[in-house]
């Protein structure tokens, strides 16, 4: 990439792609630190109110999600000085439902003078036999020949480092006074972050994100008997190299970062994220060899969403979370006081032929205010125009249920006559696509000849999802002024079987998640 950051970041912005935290971040902020106003924050209507996201300041990646004597723990990436990425810490939230969260003291800092000095990089959490622990990556910096992460602004040693904790509700990390893992010494090695676990009997696995110079990411496979001595197996998973020559590895799929494998009904799904999108693949797992066969994959999520992680909930679901980062420029969202947000929490499963399926829980319908609905079809269409003419959404916190056709459907989200987001969806297209404002994702056709669009706004975030198996994030920087409407013609409304929109509530009285 040629371009300055500068520019690329506007292009990005002006594109909707994606800004990884490590790939666009990993720098001096260029924006001087202000300090804004808690109320300023909380009264900002581009800001989600029921997605989890600090009081203020820079969010990246879950980490080490964990359900713990009750309750569910939510870690991640954060920065507490400032809304731009840097000086990673872990932040802590506690839920009763993985939907209401309340902030915690943060749970892991950089050690000045140690080898996590200049950062706690993303992990996971584990329960080792009632003990509480993280495996996470520690950075500090070096001299480039020793460096494992090179991006031309920064050369760090990566290693991996163990903390326990004893309280029940996880407030008090003990860090190990060395790490567990140092990287291989291979001078072309891309990275060598992200621990994700795993035990099979009483053997621990974990994968590691990493890579070759040239060649492309990895996924690298230890395994150990404590968590505290490793020894290296094989590559779990290899890709390939896009041929770009780019100061940071991840944008030429030569590392992928934050790997998480898992077992999902009959199979196991890896996922990984590199060239700022997600990936999934779903396949056998020889437990003798450790091969790692794939028979499926495919884009977790076709927008903004981006290393994200997995845990097992009180009911044994698979439950994933991502990181929904900003699209907007670094001076926007540095001006704003916070940026990213935690996804929803969506429900994996895979379908009979091994295709990934994502649903938000059920569980998200207790935020729900009074319904307004599109009456179901048999009504007269003049009915139905009516109806549709009486939806007002108050705020951006809503949730849209529609059921139809497999015919080309598209409305637009309106304010006024402001066009907040136009959702088209086109079965004919090259095999049928959606798109929700400039972002495409193709879709499959219907089994039952119906389709099923679930929406979820909040603020600037949209979470969008089409018959089970399709996720698309994305972000719309536009406040509302008036109450939003939809808007659909009368044609393509006569393919709607039925339309649902709810009123969603804040998570928390003073907007800021507290
Ligand atoms: C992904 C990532 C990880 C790293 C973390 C640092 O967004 O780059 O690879 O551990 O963010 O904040």
């Amino acid at each position: 990439m040629n371009a300055s950051r500068r520019e690329f970041l506007k292009g990005a912005a002006a594109s909707g792609a994606l800004m990884s935290g490590l790939a666009l971040s990993r720098r001096k902020p260029a924006h001087p630190r202000v300090e804004i106003p808690r109320e300023g924050i909380a009264s900002d209507p581009l800001r989600p109110q029921y997605h989890l996201l600090p009081a203020r300041n820079w969010m990246n990646d879950p980490n080490g999600p964990i359900y713990w004597k009750g309750s569910y723990h939510m870690f991640f990436q954060y920065n507490p000085n400032a809304a731009v990425w840097g000086d990673m810490h872990w932040a802590h939230a506690i839920s009763p439902d993985m939907i209401h969260w309340k902030h915690l003291p943060l749970a892991l800092a950089p050690t000045p003078g140690s080898y996590d000095s200049e950062g706690c990089f993303s992990g996971s959490a584990v329960d080792d036999g009632g003990v509480a622990t993280f495996l996470y990556t520690g950075v500090k910096s070096v001299p480039a020949a020793q460096a494992t992460l090179r991006d031309a602004k920064h050369n760090f040693m990566e290693v991996q480092c163990l903390a326990t904790s004893r309280d029940d509700v996880l407030q008090k990390w003990d860090k190990l006074p060395a790490p567990v893992l140092l990287p291989p010494n291979d001078p072309n090695l891309t990275g060598f972050r992200d621990p994700c676990l795993w035990q099979m009997g009483k053997t621990w696995y974990m994968g590691i994100g990493s890579g070759a110079r040239g060649k492309g990411g990895r996924v690298l496979l230890y395994r150990s008997e404590d968590l505290r001595h490793w020894q290296y197996v094989r590559p779990l998973a290899t890709g390939k190299w896009n041929g770009k020559q780019t100061n940071d590895p991840v944008d030429a799929g030569e590392m992928w970062e934050c790997p998480d494998f898992f077992p999902l009904g009959k199979k196991h799904v890896l996922l990984y994220s590199t060239e700022r999108k997600v990936y999934w693949q779903s396949g056998e797992l020889d437990p003798e060899t450790l091969i790692f066969n794939t028979e499926k994959r495919g884009l977790l999520d076709h927008g903004a969403f981006y290393a994200p992680k997995t845990q097992l909930d009180a009911k044994g679901r698979r439950i994933l979370w991502g990181w929904i980062p900003e699209t907007r420029t670094e001076a926007e969202y540095s001006a704003a006081g916070w940026a990213g947000c935690m996804s929803l929490p969506r429900a994996l499963t895979l379908a009979g032929d091994g295709t990934l399926q994502i649903a938000v829980i059920p569980e998200m319908a207790r935020l729900r205010d009074l319904e307004m609905a599109v009456t179901a079809s048999g009504t007269g269409n003049k009915a139905r125009v009516e109806a549709l003419q009486k939806i007002g959404l108050p705020t951006a916190t809503a949730e849209i249920a529609m059921e139809f056709q497999a015919k080309p459907v598209h409305f637009r989200i309106l304010d006024g006559t402001q066009e907040i987001l136009r959702v088209a969806f086109d079965p004919a297209k090259a095999g049928g696509e959606l798109r929700l404002g400039d972002r495409v994702a193709p879709v499959l056709p219907a089994s039952a000849g119906q389709h099923r669009l679930r929406m979820f706004l909040d603020g600037s975030v949209f979470e969008c999802f089409l018959d089970g198996g399709l996720a698309l994030t994305s972000r719309v920087y536009l406040a509302p002024k008036t109450p939003l409407r939809i808007e659909m013609s009368k044609t393509e409304l006569a393919a709607v079987e039925s339309l649902c929109v709810w009123p969603l509530r804040a998570i928390s009285p003073d907007r800021l998640t507290t």
